[in-house]
């Protein structure tokens, strides 16, 4: 059977990229991507501080659509979603790119994580992507592809991870989970898993440079992955060729999690 598939790939495709912070996170990578092959982009920014770091990015991908977003905020995710639907009328592409954890949950390991940081972290890094995913879905109408941003850390043990591990082990079940009860509304959901990358959400993790120069020595494709990788990789799975693979954690880390 032959594919219906526009030139370029993405045109006509509407996305909403969550997580931009500045021109390094891995959310500006997929946002950039998408562009590049023809979506339509919306993106929010968490403040007012990060406003300004934000604004120009939105700008450069002509943004009809650029909303503040706090996931803490249940009103302001849904004002995200009423001004998509206002605005386009559906939705083809999400992409949850977040992650947050209390600075003494996340750098004093798992064990002394308290009740409370470690479900404010599985709250703004897995949870908020459900509440996006129930959102998000009814304007899916002609399918579409969920992504969430995970690491390595959720299937192996990865020191000063910590509290991050098992919230992204919650954060891959959930994305297999919704992709069961998505699919027969034909959306695809998928957790992505990068490579260590220098992002501002990393720098809060103890001894990031070691993990960095790890990566890029065992990787088989030896050198460390960028955040044009990663968008690339979601936007391949995003299109009618990947319309059949759903639920996968997909690794783009040059190889590193096939070595021993
Ligand atoms: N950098 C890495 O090495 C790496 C590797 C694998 C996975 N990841 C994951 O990629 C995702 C993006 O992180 P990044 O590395 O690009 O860093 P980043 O700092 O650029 O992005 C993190 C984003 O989370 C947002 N955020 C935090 N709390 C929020 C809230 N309450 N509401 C809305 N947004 C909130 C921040 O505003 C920021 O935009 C995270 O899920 C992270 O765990 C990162």
């Amino acid at each position: 059977m032959t594919l219906q598939v526009p030139q370029p790939v993405l045109s006509g495709s509407k996305a909403l990229v969550v997580g931009i912070a500045n021109e390094n996170s891995i959310a500006w990578g997929c946002a950039k991507a998408f562009r590049e092959l023809g979506a339509d982009v919306a993106v929010t920014y968490l403040n007012e501080k990060s406003l300004p770091y934000v604004q120009p990015l939105a700008a450069e991908l002509e943004s009809p659509l650029f909303l503040p977003l706090d996931v803490s905020a249940p009103e302001q995710l849904e004002a995200v979603f009423a001004a998509i639907e206002r605005e386009w009328g559906r939705l083809d592409i999400l992409v949850h790119s977040i992650a947050w954890a209390p600075k003494d949950d996340l750098q004093g390991g798992l064990l002394n994580s308290s009740a409370e940081g470690f479900a404010k972290a599985i709250d703004v890094s897995c949870h908020s992507f459900i509440r996006m995913a129930k959102l998000a879905a009814p304007l899916m109408k002609d399918g579409g592809t969920m992504f969430a941003m995970s690491y390595y850390g959720a299937n192996r043990v990865v020191p000063n991870y910590n509290v991050m591990g098992p919230v992204k082990a919650a954060l891959e079940a959930s994305c297999r989970y919704l992709a069961y009860e998505l699919g027969p509304q034909r959306i695809r959901v998928h957790a992505m898993s990068p490579g260590p990358l220098k992002t501002r959400a990393a720098s809060g993790l103890k001894d990031f440079d070691l993990l960095l120069t790890e990566a890029a020595q065992r990787a088989p494709l030896g050198e460390l992955v960028d955040i044009m990788d990663v968008g690339f990789a979601c936007a391949y799975l995003a299109t009618p060729y990947a319309r059949r693979i759903s639920g996968e954690t997909v690794y783009v880390d040059g190889g590193v999690h096939i070595m021993a």
